[in-house]
């Protein structure tokens, strides 16, 4: 792949489609499989890999070959910084490398439009202005380095509920000044080479044949060229499909397309003209990505080269997101300086409580999950930092919040059978010849289509897996193992029988597996154990899936809170680390509330009142509620941030890096607060975005309503302050002076407020950002530029515009007036 493919024009695809066949251009519209295009090998036209996305390249595997897992796209967002974006998007054209993936599905550049969205934590911010400038820079160094973007999912695809089928109801002007804006500044601006149609319905008619949005108004009015794929499954009929301007049916084989397309141009429903449009569009992104070399399998492979500098990168992005939103003196009567960052002396005890603490969340659920290379706690990580000074690490949980059992997360090896017809019926023996080996991070397991590619005895619905894994329990006691899988299973303790898989119907894996069966077991902290599954799928389905599941002997949670109150009491510093995980802030649904699941609420409080020296991370992808948040020392937005979380935490808590996030969203005090609350979750199949232009913090400031923490906010180890603010027609500029006593990095912000508001219109929105790393006593010369697009969506008149830190109304400064539309 270079990056001169991507300019090839669509000329030579057109002349290459008119030597295709009739069949041959409708076999190029639907995928081979899941994540490939189907190849003509006739003319060397080679099979376009795709693979997800969006802070990761997972590849084709969800199995054994793992990937660096960079941080969620809220905390992207929170970096306020197109460069930072740039770089996440530079790593992952290496990952691309590696798996030899031509099109990554990402960005995701819905708006986070309610905290409970599944997922929220996908998209970059509640913000048009700010998504765009991130998407822009994300969409332009990836395709710099030869492999094409999917800006993803077009459109109005802001929350999960019903999501294969939901009507979201958006007036026109709405949908173009909010939701359309960051995908229009994208595609002009970045050209991205693929596009994905959404799930749901806008306006009573299905994102992937949308003719009005997908000619009209993608094609025409934007001038788009690249290629439109659907959503996976995401694909509803035909001739309107075809007609509107969807060029492929993902994934593979073909649904609509294919055979009941080729039937649709037989009725002469579908001109050959518009089929071989389509396929112009599928070979122009396969010349553009270097996919005429006519291959159609690829080898991929874990991470290689530099992968020390991925997972750095992934380390500075979380520390550049983390968003410090209180930092105070510990209690009122001692020191007067902020307890962050820690000062820690050899001897120091500090404890780090919490359900997130040993188990932090990377990242957060659905097609957005990779494997992760090594995913480091935030316990680990303070440990790792901490522990060769001196410092005295101790843990206490605190509190639980599965949903559902929590898996054995340690690392396992894997080993292949072949399963042939008459073991399908007998169960395998297990001492068969090993046809492949590999180890994989822990439970889930899950397979979608053959198992291993390479492998060509090994074949999706028919095979077997011995699951090996050491597992060293923290407590002594009666811990509870478990097993739901697709097929048969058992599970067995250093040799013995501990659980027969359930043959009942359960809900895991997509609702193709078993109901989870479980058994108990004494086990001995510290001592390490032998735990083997071994799993058999002979369904004949693509889909295979093992969970093995571990409840460790917990006291009451009245007793979980009372030890970790009793510690903190102990302890000269208390990090406290509550959150949600993958099962609560996933793709698939919803959550039901904003509220912190659990007790989590109780053991804050708890702690706080045992230790005044308390720091809250917040290890969530959303808002939660912080009913709390005047109790703590000092709190940080840590986001899901990737699999080295844990030791971003570590350098910023200790100073050596500084918490350099602004919210990129705004966290409301009561989830009823929220401009899209009354319209939630819809009825009859429809959502009505009844707060019309007042997404997010342009609802707060124009009803002035208080949230608990404003958009655009976050403080510094350092602070700042400006001086000359000055507005030009298309730029705001300001003098920024680092007043503190260290480097730090100030995020100035302008906001636009209309002199004559008109119905309905914001009384202020965000209008740039401009990010800059300056030395203790130091200032220079802040721009921040409006786009041209930005200024084009602008209600013609006059409009102050306004400097600051945040989207807080109260402290902003006008800093003059510009004209939009003269
Ligand atoms: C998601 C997409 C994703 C696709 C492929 C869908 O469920 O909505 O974002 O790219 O699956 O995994």
């Amino acid at each position: 792949m270079t990056g001169d493919d991507l300019t090839t024009t669509g000329d030579g695809a057109a002349e290459l489609v008119a030597k295709l066949t009739l069949d041959e251009q409708i076999l190029l519209l639907s995928g081979r499989d899941f994540w490939h295009t189907n190849p003509v090998e006739r003319l060397a036209i080679g099979a376009v890999h795709l693979s997800d996305g969006p802070v990761g390249v997972r590849g084709e595997r969800t199995v054994g070959t793992t990937s660096v897992s960079f941080p969620c796209g809220a905390a992207i967002g929170a970096t306020f910084d197109p460069q930072a974006a740039a770089a996440l998007a530079d790593a992952l054209a290496d990952e691309c490398a590696d798996k030899h993936v031509h099109v990554l599905l990402g960005p995701t550049i819905n708006l986070q439009r309610h905290p409970i969205g599944g997922r929220h934590f996908e998209c970059y911010s509640e913000d048009p202005v700010l998504t765009a400038e991130l998407a822009v820079a994300y969409v332009t160094a990836l395709q710099a380095r030869g492999v094409a973007a999917t800006v993803k999912h077009y459109v109005a695809n802001d929350t999960e509920f019903q999501r294969h089928t939901i009507s979201s109801e958006v007036d026109e002007r709405v949908l173009e000044l909010c939701y359309l804006a960051p995908f229009e500044d994208t595609i002009r601006r970045a050209a991205p080479l693929a596009i994905m149609a959404s799930y749901n319905r806008i306006n009573g008619t299905y994102a992937a044949e949308h003719a009005h949005l997908l000619e009209e108004v993608l094609r025409q009015r934007w001038g788009y060229d690249g290629l439109v794929m659907s959503d996976w499954f995401g694909t509803q009929s035909t001739e309107p499909s075809a007609l509107a301007g969807l060029d492929l049916e993902m994934p593979g084989p073909a649904v609509h397309y294919g055979a009941r397309l080729a039937e649709a141009v037989e009725r002469g429903d579908v001109s050959r003209a518009v089929v071989a449009e389509r396929a112009r569009r599928v070979v122009q992104l396969a010349a553009r990505v270097g996919a005429l070399d006519g291959q159609g399998h690829f080898a991929e492979r874990r991470p290689r080269r530099n992968l020390g500098e991925r997972r750095e990168l992934a380390r500075q992005l979380a520390a550049q997101s983390f968003v410090l939103l209180r930092n105070e003196p510990p209690s009122p009567d001692g020191d007067a300086s902020p307890i962050l960052p820690l000062d820690l002396r050899p001897g120091a005890l500090l404890a780090v409580i919490g359900p997130n603490a040993a188990t932090t969340t990377a990242q957060g659920g659905g097609s957005a999950r990779v494997l992760p290379v090594r995913t480091l706690s935030v316990r680990d990580g303070l440990r790792e930092l901490y522990g060769p000074v001196g410092v005295d690490v101790a843990h206490e949980i605190g509190c639980v919040t599965w949903a559902e059992t929590p898996d054995l997360d340690v690392p396992v090896h894997l080993e292949y059978f072949v399963l042939a017809a008459e073991d399908a019926e007998q169960g395998v023996s297990f001492d068969g010849p090993v046809v492949h080996e590999e180890d994989s991070p822990g439970s889930p397991l899950l397979w979608m289509g053959d198992p291993i590619p390479s492998v060509a005895e090994l074949r999706y619905g028919a095979f077997a897996v011995r699951c090996t894994a050491d597992f060293t329990p923290e407590l002594s006691g009666t811990y509870e193992l478990s097993l739901a899988q697709v097929g048969s299973a058992r599970l067995l303790l250093d040799g013995r029988v501990v659980v027969e898989g359930s043959r009942e119907q359960g809900k895991r894996f997509y609702g193709f597996g078993s109901e989870e069966a479980s058994g108990r077991i004494e086990l001995e902290a510290g001592t390490t154990y032998q735990v083997v599954a071994e799993y058999e799928v002979a369904t004949g389905s693509p889909l295979a899936g093992l969970f093995i599941g571990v409840r460790p002997p917990l006291p009451s949670e009245d007793d979980l809170i009372a030890r970790a109150a009793e510690l903190a009491g102990r302890a000269d510093t208390v990090v406290c680390v509550v959150g949600t995980t993958a099962e609560w802030e996933t793709e698939g649904h919803d959550r039901a509330t904003m509220d912190l699941p659990g007790r989590q609420d109780d053991l804050v409080r708890a702690v706080v009142a045992a230790n005044p020296r308390t720091v809250v991370l917040v290890n969530a992808g959303s808002p939660v509620t912080m009913d709390w948040a005047e109790l703590p020392a000092a709190t940080i937005q840590i986001w899901f941030g990737g699999e080295t979380i844990g030791r971003a935490v570590a350098d910023v808590l200790s100073g050596a890096d500084e918490p350099g996030g602004r919210l990129p969203h705004t966290i409301p005090v009561r989830l009823e607060d929220t401009p899209a609350f009354p319209y939630y979750p819809g009825a009859d199949g429809r959502t009505v975005y009844g707060e019309g232009l007042l997404v997010g913090h342009r609802h707060y400031a124009t009803k002035a309503v208080l949230p608990r923490y404003w958009f655009g906010h976050g403080l510094s180890y350092t602070t700042f302050s400006f001086a000359d603010g000055r507005a030009e027609a298309v730029r705001a500029t300001a003098t920024v002076t680092n007043t503190g006593d260290r480097q730090g990095t100030a995020v100035l912000q302008a906001y636009l407020a209309p002199q004559e508001r008109a119905d309905g219109e914001p009384a202020l929105q965000f209008a740039g950002s401009a990010r800059h790393t300056i030395a203790a006593s130091d200032s220079l010369a802040a721009e921040i530029g409006f786009g041209e697009a930005q200024l084009a969506r602008l209600r013609p008149g006059a409009y102050d515009v306004l400097l600051g830190w945040s989207a807080e109304p109260a402290g902003l400064t006008t800093v003059g007036t510009i004209t939009a539309g003269a």
